[in-house]
């Protein structure tokens, strides 16, 4: 049996693209199609470069949960990963995945959570708190943004004189190392 994830990315989708080829060779796990709430999003121009279909629905469609249900459906999708996705996950898409959604945060959370704290704005404020170390957690999604059971952080060192842009690489670099392996050891686990 192989499990069919759905990627979530409003953005650039570097890290869709990363969980993508990690598990392009794979038996058990397969990422049949992206989503997104925004048409123009440059994850769509990754999506086309994988040959991977992609799909865009408004703020307003992932709120009903109808449409996408629907789609998420067609494709026999058994788990949501949001890569970078900015929207909070509506009432209806939880309750068709409970505890089958999961999402990646730039920071150590509880810190540097909530609405609003995303992008530079999350490594901004770590900076400017001079935080000597962030990282990332990868956690399940709830209602509330960023508050869902974390499942994994790891930590990257913030020297004096980092800038955001620099943390940023940091935390980057971190999302690429562990994200697919942490959805992997996630999905496989039942
Ligand atoms: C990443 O920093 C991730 O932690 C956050 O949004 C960003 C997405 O970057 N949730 P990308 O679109 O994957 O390049």
């Amino acid at each position: 049996m192989s499990y069919k994830l759905a990627l979530f990315a409003s953005g650039s989708g570097s890290n869709a693209e990363n969980i993508i080829n990690y598990f392009s060779g794979s038996s058990k796990v397969e990422c049949p199609i992206i989503v997104s709430n925004k048409a123009d999003a440059f994850v769509h121009q990754r999506a086309r470069k994988l040959g991977i279909p992609s799909f865009s629905f408004t703020a307003a469609e992932f709120r009903s949960g109808e449409a996408i249900l629907h789609l998420l459906e067609e494709y026999k999708i058994d788990f949501i990963v949001l890569a970078g996705f900015l929207l909070k996950v509506s009432a209806p898409l939880l309750a068709a995945y409970p505890d089958k959604i999961i999402n990646i945060h730039p920071a150590l959370l509880p810190n540097y959570g909530g609405k609003g704290m995303y992008g530079h704005f999350v490594h901004e404020a770590v900076v400017a708190a001079g935080e000597t170390e962030s990282g990332i957690t990868i956690h399940y999604v709830n209602e509330h943004y960023d508050e869902g059971a974390i499942i994994y952080q790891a930590r990257c060192m913030v020297e004096p004189g980092d800038t955001p842009e620099m943390v940023a690489q940091k935390v980057h670099q971190l999302e690429y190392e562990h994200f697919p392996r942490v959805i992997e050891s996630v999905v496989t686990k039942d």
